[in-house]
């Protein structure tokens, strides 16, 4: 059985690729790539086919990891069905899944920060009006995440 995790933020250009690229490179060193599927999407539609932003691009470079294979697309009502975890990054992308959640959708809707340690905020800003600090903010903020999520997924699915 794997487990299906999306990320998902407004553009799917900054925070869920950069999410999504982690928690890739996360899961590859921990030997859980057959077991763990990551994917992201955005609530919007303004950048679907677009690679990520070249700025998230270039501050995951700087730490090791590469965003450059992914491509913005637009959450579908298939993803509720298919995804075990929908994790947003922050309020307003969780209200709008929440929004969009089928009845018939067992999926996990979150916010991905609620995998963090105890004194982590809530939410993953949104960057993309801001200077570069704002996307290594991203990156601290999803690391951490992404390794409590790990956790949780070993503990929970037995991986
Ligand atoms: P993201 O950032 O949600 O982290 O991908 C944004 C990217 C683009 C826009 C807003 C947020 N936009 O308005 O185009």
């Amino acid at each position: 059985m794997t487990i299906n995790v999306l990320m998902v933020c407004l553009g799917n250009i900054c925070r869920s690729p950069t999410a999504h690229g982690v928690l890739e490179d996360v899961v590859l060193k921990a030997a859980l790539q057959e077991k763990i599927t990551i994917d992201s999407a955005g609530t919007g539609d303004w950048h679907i086919g677009r690679s990520p932003d070249s700025r998230s691009c270039d501050a995951a470079k700087r730490r090791g990891y590469s965003l450059d294979h992914l491509r913005a697309r637009q959450v579908s009502a298939d993803d509720f069905l298919t995804f075990d975890y929908i994790l947003a990054m922050d309020e307003a992308n969780l209200a709008d899944l929440r929004a969009l959640q089928p009845a018939n959708s067992r999926a996990v809707l979150a916010l991905y920060l609620a995998y963090s340690g105890v004194n982590s905020p809530s939410e993953v800003p949104d960057p993309y009006y801001g200077g570069s600090k704002g996307f290594d903010k991203v990156l601290d903020l999803v690391e951490e995440a992404s390794l409590g999520l790990l956790q949780l997924l070993r503990e929970k699915h037995q991986l």
